[in-house]
């Protein structure tokens, strides 16, 4: 009776199957890997040109019920099955039915993988026209959510950075404020910020000045100087990363340990769409491994510099015209690259290997909508995975609740 139940049910779920293949995780989970809120499923790598995809799907399938794949293409011959990595079973890769990584079997584990957003974002910061006003925002660029969803932001065209704490209503000056300028608490034209709570300081790359200066509560101090800075990060051990427009290159720098010339870990090779070169590089974000991950605005690309490496990889855009200025770059820890797709007005999802992104938010149009962007250039998650979008147009941070 059992069996056949499942088997009925099998029919009615088989037309959401192409959604099922299509719906990958990033290879950082490792085969077997926990993907499901069903412990009896796991995940499964698929048999291909890379590890970077996979499903999920039930892992105690009698083995004998798996025939190999052609060995010659890794096809499988048999109706609804998927040529897969199942080494339990057999050294080479197996067809594996499909209709055994269905939701119904293997329900996915939200907050992990393939998360979802409700498409309405919530306007939790400006939205008031362009202006100076502390409810306004003018040509914003990158965003910061910390622990509290207090919301950090480059109000670039207003010279200066903004806090809005948490479900207020207009933010504070937390540094320059004073007018375009080039004395030390003055900023003219910030891109990028890192927010350091501990120490109550922030790394503000003050583009205008050519600058990386940092904030303490009432006091400045430039850190580096004569940089064409736009993009930050600080990886695990303090290491402090700054991509150059110019010069095309991404540097590395000790800890108080700023006055050397620092390393390049990122281009470096001149302007040019090779992939030992960058071209207008934006915002950066470096993940547990050390690897870079790059903004490539005019090659409209995302690159990805493993640590020590010579030359980078394509992990989102590149070849099908898929990405139009692309900023702000986030990796979360399976892999999933999350871009600021600017110009297409939306933010995609790669994971490293694909061919093409997964549209996330937006495209839908510029106006002033809930489910639009004008120009999505910052991105940030909160501790809930909530994912905030710099509206830079529109002068807004846009707020997508997480869909469980
Ligand atoms: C993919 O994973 C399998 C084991 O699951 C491993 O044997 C194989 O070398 C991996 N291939 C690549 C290209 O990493
Ligand atoms: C395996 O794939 C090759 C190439 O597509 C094909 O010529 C061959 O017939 C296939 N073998 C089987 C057993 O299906
Ligand atoms: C395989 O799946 C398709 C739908 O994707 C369905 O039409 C077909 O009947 C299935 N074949 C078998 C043998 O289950
Ligand atoms: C700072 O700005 C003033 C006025 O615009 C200018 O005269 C001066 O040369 C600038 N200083 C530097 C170091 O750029
Ligand atoms: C922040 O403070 C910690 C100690 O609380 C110190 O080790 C670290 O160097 C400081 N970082 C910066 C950027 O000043
Ligand atoms: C910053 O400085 C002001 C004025 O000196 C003071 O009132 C405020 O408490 C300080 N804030 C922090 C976080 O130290």
């Amino acid at each position: 009776m059992k069996i056949i139940k499942i088997h009925s049910y099998i029919v009615l779920i088989i037309l959401s199957i192409t959604v099922q293949i299509n719906s990958q995780i990033c290879s950082k989970i490792p085969q077997y890997g926990e993907c499901s809120t069903n412990s009896a499923c796991g995940y499964f790598h698929i048999t291909g040109a890379n590890n970077n995809t996979g499903i999920c799907g039930f892992r105690w399938l009698a083995c004998s019920r798996l025939v190999l794949c052609n060995s010659s293409d890794n096809s499988c011959s048999q109706h609804n099955t998927t040529c897969v990595q199942h080494p339990q079973c057999n050294d080479l890769p197996v067809c594996y039915p499909v209709t055994m990584t269905d939701q119904s079997i293997c329900p996915p584990m939200k907050n992990k993988i393939n998360l979802k957003w409700k498409q309405n974002a919530i306007t939790v910061a400006g939205g008031n026209g362009k202006g100076q006003e502390l409810n306004q925002l003018y040509y914003l660029y990158e965003i910061f959510i910390d622990k509290n969803k207090n919301i950090f932001i480059a109000d670039n065209y207003n010279h200066r950075i903004v806090e809005w704490k948490y479900n207020t209503q207009e933010g504070q000056i937390i540094a320059g404020g004073l007018g375009k300028g080039n004395r030390t608490d003055q900023l003219d034209r910030p891109t990028d910020i890192i927010v350091d709570q501990q120490n109550h300081s922030i790394i503000i790359a003050d583009l205008g000045n050519r600058r990386v200066i940092q904030w303490f509560n009432q006091s400045q101090q430039i850190i580096i100087q004569n940089i064409d800075c736009w993009g930050l990060a600080m990886d695990k051990n303090g290491f402090l990363y700054v991509s150059d427009t110019i010069k095309n290159e991404v540097r590395r720098w000790k800890m108080e340990e700023y006055n050397n010339e620092g390393i390049v870990v990122a281009g470096g090779n001149g302007k040019g769409d090779q992939l030992n070169q960058l071209n207008y590089p934006s915002f950066i974000f470096v993940d547990e491994d050390l690897s870079v991950y790059v903004a490539d605005w005019y090659n409209h690309r995302v690159m990805k510099w493993r640590k020590d490496a010579k030359e980078g990889i394509v992990v989102g855009g590149g070849n099908l015209n898929q990405l139009s200025s692309p900023h702000g770059v986030i990796v979360d820890e399976l892999g999933q690259i999350y871009v600021a797709d600017s110009h297409n007005d939306r933010v995609m999802r790669w994971c490293e290997g694909d061919e093409e992104g997964e549209i996330v938010i937006g495209g839908n149009g510029q106006e002033n909508q809930p489910n639009q962007l004008f120009g999505s250039t910052g991105l940030s998650f909160d501790d809930e995975r909530n994912l905030y979008v710099a509206d830079r147009v529109l002068g807004r941070v846009q707020k997508y609740l997480l869909d469980i």
